[in-house]
């Protein structure tokens, strides 16, 4: 029995790892980056419309499952990550994602997509704005401590957004650095591999730590940093897996993304529950200064939030319409009457 095509209603875009890599070298890859950096701005610009919660996490031994929903009223969307340090070992990636953007007015979904690039996409470009606020004007240089899946991205975004053009290169697996310092090669960027963290950050203006260990880590510790510096601290983000020695903290001016998350998966789970934080969302719309001085540190305490994976699904969407860069998928039953999903079901009966 031949069952007939699925109507218009059955249908959902979905991007595939495929049309999303075709999709990134479409646009230019740097291009990717600014615009990313600029939607997900104007998100934070918007962002006590938000539904906010703290991602939902399930815990195990090896890594970390994550459902991360939220909703501006209009738009309601959801990524599925996991964190998994120890995969790299095993030939698998650290982090995989996938996310779905729905309209809220019929709760239908508008797109499925893959999210593992987009997830290091929207990462970098969420460094950038913040570095945009925080970092000195002058900064020219980046240390990049941490070399895996996201450091490319890191590094083209503070390129493209803030004009960095020497990135200082250091991992515990040299063969990490080699391929970041391979894969930047003709990029712009003058890149030093080094032998050490120390060594990483003399001279870098903005420090990012990118790193995955299931564990409490010490890669910066307190006499490493200068005064003015800003440092971008992305892999400290499950309990019990952070980066920064807690003086550093002590000394930083911190800035997080949704202090009731970051206080349970940030650098600042090491501190007091009332130790003093202020919300990048109000530094981005001027409620509150970013740098006031160029002694400060600031410290920016990437978790990752919601909202950055819903304005990076919200991008996508728009620049996936009209192009080839996605199939529509059967993912929504379509009953001739919307009362009749049984009838439905006979139409692949043999
Ligand atoms: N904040 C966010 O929004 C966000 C988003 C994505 C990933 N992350 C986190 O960022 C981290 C990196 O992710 P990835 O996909 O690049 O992982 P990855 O496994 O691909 O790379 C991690 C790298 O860190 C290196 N490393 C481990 N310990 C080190 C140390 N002590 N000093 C120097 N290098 C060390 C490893 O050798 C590896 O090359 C993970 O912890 C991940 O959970 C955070």
């Amino acid at each position: 029995m031949t069952v007939p095509a699925p109507s218009d209603k059955a249908l959902v875009p979905f991007v595939s790892v495929e049309n999303m890599m075709r999709l990134v070298h479409h646009i230019g890859i740097e291009r990717v980056l600014t615009e990313l950096t600029d939607v997900i701005e104007a998100d934070f610009k918007r962002w006590e419309l938000f539904d906010k919660t703290p991602r939902v996490a399930s815990h195990s031994r090896e890594g970390v499952i994550e459902l991360m929903p939220t909703s501006d009223g209009e738009i309601y969307s959801f990524k599925y990550v996991n964190g998994h340090p120890k995969n790299m070992a095993e030939g698998l990636q650290t982090v995989t994602a996938f996310g779905l953007l729905a309209d809220v007015s019929t709760g239908y979904p508008v797109l499925l997509t893959e999210m593992t690039l987009l997830t290091a996409l929207r990462t970098a470009a969420t460094s950038a704005m913040a570095a945009r606020h925080l970092a000195p004007k002058t900064a020219t240089t980046m240390a990049m401590i941490g070399n895996g899946a996201q450091a490319e991205f890191q590094a083209l975004a503070m390129k493209a957004v803030l004009g960095i053009t020497h990135v200082r290169l250091f991992d515990i697996d040299a063969k990490a650095a080699e391929k970041t310092q391979r894969n930047l090669e003709g990029s712009g960027l003058n890149v030093t591999a080094c032998a050490t963290s120390q060594s990483a950050i003399e001279g870098a203006q903005i420090i990012t730590t990118c790193t995955a260990d299931k564990q409490y880590a010490t890669i910066l510790t307190d006499n490493m940093v200068g005064a003015g510096v800003h440092i971008n601290a992305i892999g400290g983000d499950c309990p019990g897996k952070t980066e920064l020695h807690r003086d550093i903290l002590s000394r930083a001016d911190t800035f997080v993304e949704y202090p009731p998350q970051t206080r349970i998966e940030g650098e600042i789970q090491q501190m007091d529950p009332d130790y003093p934080v202020t919300e990048l969302w109000q530094v981005v719309t001027g409620q509150v200064e970013g740098r006031k001085n160029d002694k400060q540190i600031t410290l920016f305490d990437s978790v990752g939030f919601a909202i950055e994976d819903f304005s990076a699904l919200r991008y996508v969407r728009e620049r996936v319409r009209g192009t080839s860069y996605f199939q529509p998928v059967d993912l929504i039953a379509d009953p001739d009457d919307p009362r009749d999903l049984f009838g439905m079901l006979q139409r692949a009966k043999d």
